[in-house]
């Protein structure tokens, strides 16, 4: 029998009518998928600042995180601001007008022109190519690491070869095949934006070198977002070597004032920069930084091996050249265990077989029980805004593959792990007896 979803709570509770499920009791508060932490010292450091009076965009908690994360990433600069967008924002801007020169103050850098961007990824990456009238252009993911896909990658500046721009994000925490694509931009003589908002302790191997990401571009950004490995409540970074892109990132950030006493404007301007408020939670999140991660590492181990019986696996992950910081554990459904699944635009339907199960029977059973999941990104090549954007695989045009009058359809990666993914309870404040009710609860769905 189809049922179709809509997220209902009446509908959810069906599962506990389900023979399937017998004995299990939803949780008294929410199991979520990744909360923030606190620890304390992260009141000590936004006391102090109301304390002291620094309340604004300058302080000693914006001096002080901006020290600690260049030092932790191995960069000369960081360049707190308002969000990880903000920084992709600014990061973005600085790579175009690297190209192309500075733009008018009514129109966006990269006007007229084509970005190649991470096609798996979370909107915010690709925002700032539109909001500098910019067109993304999206490159299909390969199956080992769920980012960027070289081969495709190539296969893009071959189609567009004066294409100068290329915005990569880690997925998940799990850093791409940077290596390949930093050559491959080096080549086509290409800059790389970096959107490590989702990776901040992920490393990676770069020409037998272990590098943090944040400092594998040639802008590069991080986000501490409530959701993130770590979290100022909001907040983002710039990271940089360079002293002039950092002083530029500040300049933009702060309104673009010119060096007069009164305010002048000689390019337009943002109110970018962080708040010292946000800089104190930032900086008491600091000190746990590495125990998160660790703590996110334990819970994927867990779940790699509690779901090693069932038909799926975890997210890949490059185990020699990189070790990601795990923010969020994804399983994905082998295909001949995938139940009947639909979607819509908003809304879903799905089958329930024995011995198969899909990525909404899963969501919708764990929602029941008080815990949540989420979908996969959804493709930004799939995406209604970004409909008539070129999207690019391994085998070249990624639009119009399909024939009415011939069998098969062309390689979609993303699409293909958006249709079977899901991503699970990833808290690093559940305990070990939740996730393993999160296990058996996943373990019956396949029932
Ligand atoms: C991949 C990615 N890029 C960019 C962002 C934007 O960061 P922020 O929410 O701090 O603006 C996020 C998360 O929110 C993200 O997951």
């Amino acid at each position: 029998m189809l049922r179709r979803k809509q997220g209902m709570e009446t509908m959810m509770n069906r599962f506990f009518d389900d023979a399937r499920f017998a004995g299990i009791k939803p949780f008294d508060s929410k199991i979520w998928l990744s909360s923030p932490t606190m620890h304390g010292d992260e009141r000590k450091w936004v006391d102090d600042a109301i304390l002291r009076n620094w309340v604004s965009t300058v302080g000693e908690n914006i001096d002080e995180i901006e020290r600690k994360l260049a030092e932790y990433i191995g960069c000369k600069y960081a360049v707190a601001l308002s969000c990880g967008t903000a920084a992709l924002h600014l990061a973005t801007k600085l790579a175009a007008e690297r190209l192309y020169g500075q733009a008018w103050p009514t129109e966006g850098s990269l006007k007229g022109k084509k970005v190649f961007c991470s096609d798996c990824t979370f909107d915010a990456s690709i925002n700032p190519v539109g909001y500098e009238d910019g067109e993304a252009v999206f490159i299909d993911t390969e199956p080992e690491t769920w980012n960027m896909d070289p081969k495709a990658l190539e296969k893009a500046f071959e189609m567009y070869p004066d294409v100068k721009l290329v915005v990569v994000a880690h997925l998940y925490g799990t850093p791409g095949k940077m290596e390949e694509i930093h050559d491959i931009c080096e080549r086509h003589g290409a800059l790389i934006v970096e959107d490590a908002a989702e990776s901040l302790g992920a490393k990676y191997r770069m020409h037998g070198k272990w590098v943090e990401t944040g400092k594998l571009g040639h802008y590069n950004a991080i986000s501490f977002n409530g959701n993130k490995i770590i979290t100022g409540s909001a907040g983002g970074m710039f990271l940089t070597d360079s002293k002039e892109d950092a002083d530029k990132v500040r300049k933009w950030s702060t309104q673009s004032r010119e060096n007069a006493p009164w305010y002048q404007h000689e390019e337009i301007g943002y109110n970018y920069r962080m708040s010292n408020i946000i800089a104190g939670v930032v900086r008491g999140q600091l000190p746990y930084l590495d125990m998160h991660i660790q703590q996110k590492k334990a819970i994927y181990e867990r779940y790699e091996k509690g779901l090693s019986d069932l038909p799926v696996k975890m997210n890949p992950w490059d185990r020699d050249k990189s070790m990601p910081n795990f923010w969020l554990s994804c399983m994905i459904i082998d295909e001949n265990a995938m139940a009947p699944m639909a979607r819509g635009e908003q809304d879903y339907l799905y089958d329930s077989i024995p011995g198969k199960s899909s990525p909404h029977e899963i969501l919708d059973a764990l929602a029941a029980f008080n815990i949540e999941g989420r979908p996969i990104w959804k493709p930004m090549h799939l995406q209604p805004i970004y409909r008539s954007n070129a999207f690019i695989t391994v085998e070249g045009n990624g639009r119009g593959r399909s024939n009415a009058y011939i069998d098969g359809s062309g390689i979609d990666v993303g699409a293909d792990i958006f249709r079977r993914g899901l991503c699970l309870p990833s808290d690093n404040k559940m305990t070990e007896e939740q996730q393993d009710m999160v296990i058996e609860i996943i373990h019956r769905c396949f029932r």
